[in-house]
């Protein structure tokens, strides 16, 4: 028995509101802002926070933890990318989670990467847009 009045079933939640929902999980003490990102890999949503460390360097950003769950449950095919913040405008990824993404991004130009903040304000671009001729790792020997 539900108390759910909607009729049929519930529709997903999307990647934003999975950013939005991972950003309330953030961990930053220091700087106070806080991070939540959703990242869709080989078609599963996979959720990240910023959770940052007494010893500033060692912080690590939303979208690079949600990124390295994906690769620890094995999945490998960046699709999109959602991130949440209180900036307004709404921020975008770091220069160096920009070049994780690329690593797992077979087709830069069709990953969508979407700044929102709890407010509705939303911008959007593709990771070739954030991070053109990024090092592909395809110049390796
Ligand atoms: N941060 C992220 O989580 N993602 C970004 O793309 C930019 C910065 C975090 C790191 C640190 O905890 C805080 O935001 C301030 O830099």
């Amino acid at each position: 028995m539900t108390n759910d009045p909607r009729p049929g079933p519930v529709p997903p939640p999307t990647l934003e509101a999975r950013a939005l929902e991972a950003q309330r999980r953030a961990y930053a003490p220091y700087s106070k802002f806080r991070v939540g990102a959703a990242v869709q890999v080989s078609g599963e949503v996979f959720e990240g926070a910023n959770v940052e460390n007494a010893s500033y360097g060692l912080t690590v950003c939303a979208e690079r933890i949600a990124v390295f769950a994906a690769v620890v449950a094995g999945a490998h095919r960046l699709e999109a990318v959602a991130v949440c913040t209180e900036a307004s405008p709404p921020s975008s990824p770091c220069g160096a989670c920009r070049q994780v993404l690329l690593e797992f991004a077979p087709d830069p130009a069709a990953v969508t990467v979407t700044a929102v903040n709890p407010h509705g304000e939303r911008r959007s671009w593709t990771l070739a847009e954030l991070l053109p001729d990024g090092f592909s790792g395809r110049e390796l020997p």
